[in-house]
């Protein structure tokens, strides 16, 4: 009897259990190919990571030109930032308006409802800042977030919770503080005082280096530039903001993060990230997107909307809102990585290494493609979408145009301010 009829007549379980031998064959090739497979992916790893420490060295012996007549505009907003203000920050941009020309930089900081000591450690920073005779506005709003709360509802900003109360919503909330600090920009520019970028610095370890190489992100070439943050590395801070360039949520918190294949792929290579959307750390855009009669504004979504539970950063809705975002691209910089405290910035900047390590690159590459085998935003975007729907539908009903934009950043949650800070409802 030959060895396929044999199967037939048997079966595989049998054919095997009658023969040891070839069981043991089998098990032996099982392992030999599992093994290989192991080996291929370390070597993979490997190959990738050469890759990304080879763009880190080319891109640290290009000399990154400091333009000495560029002119930057630099915002900030704050609360209860005092810890990484005192340690970190104010030095940072101290020295970044010292590198940059304190007459070429104006400082916008916006502090609002502290309850731990931001406002001093923001008055020391002013009052240095002083000395490098920088233009500056620091504002300390003494506002807590129980007044704001304390109603009655304006007319627009506000959610009905499923309690039936009505709440200060926290986006259109925050979008209000982030036009304020950008106010300056707008009255100096009607004086005929211009500026070429904007830097939005969030409340993050940082040095000058960033910056500039932030600056320079993509031949500075760009509808918007940010950085990659990190508090416990190598998972990202912060992605209520972060798209990949089809509009998709991050697929794995770590490295590489992306679902989409050229976003992903421009990490994995180390050169910077076309995304739809991102607001990670720092963030560079050319003033140009918010002067002018065609000016942009920070803004949340419509009420309504809101009301049938979505939400969308004021940060991502920027990007959707800025006809530039389309022609020339936003893009994370990951040659530029910025921490909420010194322990994960020293963390993401080894010296002499690569700063991803094997293992880091190899769990990294595998826990991405097993989510994205195995997973699909689809559902989740179905439902967000259906809802975007409805609202539009019940629009033309009232014979209201009603449109946003943004419908990427929209993900299903309600996000309101309560006294120590915000809370989903
Ligand atoms: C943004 O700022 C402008 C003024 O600078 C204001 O008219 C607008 O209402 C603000 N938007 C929000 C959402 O607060
Ligand atoms: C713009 O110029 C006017 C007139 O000189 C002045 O009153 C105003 O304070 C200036 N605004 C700013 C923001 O410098
Ligand atoms: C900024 O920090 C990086 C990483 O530690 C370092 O390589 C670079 O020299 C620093 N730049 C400045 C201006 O301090």
């Amino acid at each position: 009897m030959d060895s396929v009829s044999r199967l037939r007549s048997f079966g595989v379980r049998q054919y095997l259990m009658r023969s040891p031998l070839r069981r043991l064959a089998v098990l032996l090739t099982l392992r030999k190919v599992l093994l290989l497979f192991f080996i291929w992916s370390i070597v993979e790893a490997q190959l990738v990571r050469n890759r990304i420490a080879q763009s880190e060295r080319l891109f640290a012996s290009r000399p990154i030109r400091l333009d000495k007549s560029s002119r930057v505009f630099i915002a900030s907003l704050h609360w209860n930032n005092e810890a990484i203000l005192r340690s970190d920050w104010n030095r940072g941009v101290v020295e970044l308006v010292n590198a940059l020309g304190p007459e070429n930089v104006f400082v916008s900081v916006y502090e609002s409802g502290s309850w731990d000591d931001s406002k001093g450690a923001l008055r020391e920073l002013d009052q240095v800042l002083e000395d490098t005779g920088v233009a500056k506005k620091i504002v300390l709003d003494k506002t807590t977030h129980e007044e704001l709360i304390a109603g009655p509802p304006d007319e627009h900003g506000w959610v009905e919770a499923p309690d039936f109360r009505m709440k200060l919503r926290r986006i259109p909330y925050l979008s209000r503080l982030r036009n304020l600090s950008l106010q300056p920009l707008l009255d100096l520019a009607e004086n005929g005082t211009t500026f070429d970028h904007v830097v939005f610095l969030g409340d993050v370890v940082f040095n000058t280096s960033d910056v500039i190489t932030l600056l320079n992100t993509n031949y500075a070439h760009y509808a918007a530039a940010c950085s990659l943050d990190f508090s416990k590395p190598p998972g990202f801070y912060d992605t209520f903001a972060l798209r990949d360039d089809d509009g998709h949520e991050y697929a794995s918190l770590t490295w590489p993060y992306f679902r989409s294949a050229s976003s992903r792929n421009a990490m994995v290579n180390g050169i910077p990230v076309p995304v739809s959307s991102c607001w990670n750390g720092i963030v560079a855009m050319p003033t140009s997107a918010f002067t002018g009669i065609k000016g942009l504004k920070f803004r949340g979504i419509d009420d309504e909307l809101a009301q049938s539970h979505l939400e969308g950063s004021e940060c991502c809705l920027i990007h959707a809102d800025n006809p530039a975002s389309r022609t020339r691209g936003v893009y994370m910089n990951p040659h530029v990585r910025v921490a909420y405290n010194r322990a994960a910035y020293d963390r993401v900047h080894p010296r002499g290494s690569s700063w991803l390590s094997l293992f880091q690159v190899w769990s990294g590459l595998w826990r991405n493609r097993l989510a994205r085998w195995l997973t699909t935003p689809r559902l989740k975007e179905y439902r967000i979408r259906r809802r975007l729907r409805l609202w539009e539908q019940e629009g033309a009903e009232k014979l209201e145009v009603r449109e946003e934009p943004g419908d990427f950043c929209l993900i299903n949650e309600m996000q309101v301010v309560v006294t120590n800070g915000w809370a989903h409802r």
